[in-house]
């Protein structure tokens, strides 16, 4: 497949965390041969809509772009997305800032007999970004439907993470502050683990089990109630550790990351395997160069801003920077 040029608009806009659009254009090229633009941060544009497999777990939404304009010219590009999901009369929902502008949106689409049902829909028709969204290939339907809590991390990003973190066959994940285990349960889903999700919160503990049951993963993912420092977990047992960590906004504080950092970062050195790898995202950035420039078994590789809900945070791929010493 030829690239699309640079100016022609893209029909299929697929969204992503900003920071994460050049992984995705890279799979869809690399492992499917799909041309994109990037359109906007956090937007890829295709020309088609891609298949469910060829999507990937960093897109987190597949729409149509349309004219907000009118509702009689965007018919066309409804019928395209019911098409799209395999459906002649989807419910939707419609989305705009303007009531009146939504009201006459949706009595034009409610005259073709779809239904409208805001809770329940199959298409959701966005005039304020001139989109209609896809339901079945939103993430939560194609990778994971998932309990959630305030700090849990939008599993797109723990997608991201995990692409940055290299997993190969076999290797043990941990995440040590794991929450309701995102990171671990994306990894079981798209790899099959094995991985151990930490945390020391008990809702959080309790509310990983039960997303860990309810997806059939019990085989694929073990969750601890601990502490991300004393981990109960042997030397050199870990290859790969990616964790959202405590910002220290909803979670903790800036002044509580300045012990809790050093302590996490000592515990994964002792249980990182010799050749293991950490991909650490937190926007506690400051106080993170500081604990690894002083944990002097571990040194930063590689680091990549992602933008998301309002936080800027980066992702830091730690590694050991020398061999350890054997005990
Ligand atoms: C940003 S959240 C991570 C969310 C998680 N990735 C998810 O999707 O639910 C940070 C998590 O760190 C946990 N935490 C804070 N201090 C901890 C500690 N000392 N040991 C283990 N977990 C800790 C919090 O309970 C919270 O769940």
């Amino acid at each position: 497949m030829t690239a699309a040029p640079e100016t022609a608009p893209s029909a299929v806009l697929l969204g992503c965390p900003d920071g994460l659009d050049d992984l995705v254009r890279g799979d869809l090229r690399e492992r499917h041969g799909i041309a994109s633009e990037r359109v906007a941060p956090g937007v890829v544009g295709v020309d088609a809509v891609p298949a469910a497999e060829a999507l990937g777990p960093m897109v987190e939404r597949v729409g149509l772009a349309l004219d907000p304009s009118d509702p009689q010219r965007a018919l066309p590009v409804l019928d395209a997305a019911a098409a799209a999901i395999g459906m002649t009369q989807p419910a939707f929902r419609v989305q705009s800032a303007d009531p009146d502008t939504r009201s006459r949106w949706i009595d034009a689409i409610g005259a073709r007999g779809w239904p409208n049902l805001p809770a329940d829909w199959q298409l959701n028709v966005d005039l304020d970004t001139g989109r209609v969204d896809l339901g079945p290939l939103h993430w939560s339907r194609r990778v994971a439907r998932l309990e959630r809590l305030p700090a849990t991390t939008p599993g797109p990003v723990a997608a991201g993470l995990l692409r940055l973190a290299k997993l190969r066959p076999g290797d043990l994940l941990l995440d040590p502050c794991g929450g309701v285990g995102t990171v671990a349960i994306v990894d079981a889903v798209q790899r099959g683990g094995p991985a151990i999700s930490a945390d020391s919160d008990a809702e959080s503990v309790a509310t990983a089990r039960r997303n860990v049951a309810a997806l059939g993963l019990d085989d694929a993912v073990e969750v601890l109630e601990a502490d991300a420092a004393h981990l109960p977990l042997d030397d050199d047992c870990v290859d790969r550790v990616v964790s959202d960590l405590p910002f220290g906004k909803r979670i903790g504080s800036n002044e509580l990351n300045r012990t809790l950092y050093p302590a996490i970062l000592r515990d994964l050195e002792r249980v990182l395997t010799a050749d293991g790898r950490c991909v650490l995202l937190t926007d506690d950035k400051r106080v993170f160069a500081d604990a690894v420039a002083r944990a002097r078994g571990l040194k930063v590789v590689g680091e990549r801003v992602i933008r998301y809900n309002g936080v800027t945070p980066t992702a830091y791929v730690v590694v050991r920077s020398r061999r350890r010493k054997r005990r």
